[in-house]
């Protein structure tokens, strides 16, 4: 029989706990992209984790390894319950047929069809999300089923202008954080519209069937659902083959070419180097014109895109709104934790500094003025400090140097009868008075003018 305490629960596999640096870097990812998106008009903005299922069979397309294979369906006890009892998810109305998000965009069309985000005649809508997506693939390094995206999108118009001008920003936000261009590689491709898909898809259903025997059996299946996915085949026999497959880039419409060579056009005048990719069709079908994804060159493993995305101006129209263009990209915060790792860049960086308050001794009054000390300088806004466990005063040195304290308030009998505490340098240890009624004032002061940027190599 079992006895005795149970086993400590462990996270499920495939998802991480953000803690101490980790989750330093990713408040500090979600700061950057608030700062470098606010420069190009994209606001912030939240939608639900968990969608109905079909926002994202919709969305995404029927056919995508996300949607076949990848989705964590929500569903309560109580739906679970009335599945089992009658026969099948079919029993359950649209409306209770959950699942987790595995990306952001669908979701944000869904918001943006149901809040009427571009109402007629409005120019565009631009947005950016941050938040943990899920997907149940096989776990590698950089490959998670409980992952964190930053994305933007933005919905409203087709002006070639905006899918370089999204570019060139998911560019500067990687610089931002530390990721320089020339540590990255930029891959483009424009995969045409309604006008043109339909006759390349032909064409590359025609390819794939001519070369059935080299083709693994899910790409000769793929001939028939949805041929364009044999580009992303990661079997090695089949991207020897689809290397040689119609580039969608040789087979656009006019409008659809011109619209290209624009986004070109301007990635040029901004100086932003890129790879054109004819076999780049990125994993879901909403797509169509510009297609892209970023790859870091170093330290990934075989996960190596740190971001993606394209145009989608068939996709509000699919989720049941008015016909509206759209484009957008995100980008996955482990795999770029990679990629700085790799070069040395530790996004989280140290703990904060703050301000340690000891105190001499343990009598009441000084563990009043401790309280009330510390009391002042965190409505000072100082992140502050002090010990909670009755530790000497060389212990509480070593806790402040722990907790990273640049300052040190040191409380004593003979100070406080005079009226004042002793401010200690914890670099330089040295010591000065400091008057009690003006501490809190004085020492913000002094900390502020320590731990500003610049100071003590930072
Ligand atoms: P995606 O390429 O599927 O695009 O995902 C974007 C990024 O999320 C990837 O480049 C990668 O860095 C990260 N990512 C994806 N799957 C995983 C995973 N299992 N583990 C860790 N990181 C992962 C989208 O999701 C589209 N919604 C992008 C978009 C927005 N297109 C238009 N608008």
């Amino acid at each position: 029989m079992a006895s005795g305490k149970p086993n400590p629960a462990r996270k499920p596999e495939g998802t991480e706990d953000l803690y101490g640096a980790s989750m330093r870097a990713w408040v500090r990812m979600r700061e950057v992209a608030g700062r470098v998106f606010g420069a190009w008009g994209y606001d912030p903005v939240e939608t639900p984790a968990m969608e109905q299922l079909d926002v994202f069979v919709h969305g995404l397309g029927q056919a995508t390894d996300v949607v076949r294979k990848e989705m964590f369906r929500a569903i309560t006890s109580t739906n679970l319950a009335t599945v089992i009892a009658e026969g099948g998810e079919g029993t359950l109305k649209a409306s209770r047929r959950l699942a987790l998000r595995p990306e952001g965009t669908a979701g944000f069309v869904r918001a943006a069809i149901e809040h009427t985000f571009v109402p007629q005649g409005a120019s565009c809508v631009k947005s950016w999300y941050a938040g943990p997506m899920f997907r149940g693939e096989r776990v590698q390094k950089g490959r998670l089923r409980q992952f964190h995206q930053i994305g933007a999108e933005c919905l409203g118009s087709d002006d070639p202008a905006l899918d370089a001008e999204l570019i060139i920003m998911l560019m500067d936000f990687y610089r931002a954080l530390g990721l320089p261009e020339g540590a990255l590689r930029l891959r483009l491709n424009s995969m045409g519209d309604s006008a043109c898909r339909p006759a390349y898809r032909e064409l590359v259903r025609g390819f794939l069937l001519e070369h059935k025997g080299e083709l693994c059996e899910e790409c000769v299946a793929r001939a028939d659902t949805n041929p364009l996915r044999a580009f992303d085949c990661k079997n090695e026999g089949c991207q020897r083959v689809m290397s040689a497959a119609p580039a969608s880039a040789d087979h656009l419409c006019g409008d659809c070419a011109e619209h290209y060579a624009k986004v070109k056009a301007r990635l040029d005048e901004a100086g932003i180097a890129y790879e054109e990719d004819p076999t780049l069709v990125r994993g879901l079908d909403y797509y169509t014109r510009t297609v892209f994804e970023v790859e870091a060159l170093t330290g990934m493993g075989s996960q190596a895109a740190i971001g993606g995305g394209g145009r989608y101006d068939g996709l509000v129209e699919l989720e049941g709104g008015k016909p509206t263009p759209g484009l957008g990209f995100a980008v996955g915060f482990e795999r770029i934790l990679i990629a700085l790792e790799a070069l040395g860049v530790e996004l989280g960086g140290e703990e904060p500094p703050c301000v340690y308050v000891a105190s001499a001794g343990h009598e009441p009054e000084l563990e009043n003025a401790v309280f009330r000390a510390c009391l002042a300088l965190r409505r000072e806004g100082v992140r502050t400090e002090r010990d909670y466990q009755n530790r000497s005063l060389k212990s509480q040195f070593k806790q402040a140097d722990k907790a990273h304290a640049a300052l040190c308030v040191v409380v004593g009998s003979d100070e406080l009868a005079a009226g004042e505490a002793t401010l200690r340098d914890m670099a330089t240890h040295e010591q000065t008075p400091v008057a009690l009624d003006a501490l809190a004032r004085e020492v913000a002061r002094r900390f502020a003018a320590l731990t500003a940027p610049g100071e003590r190599g930072e």
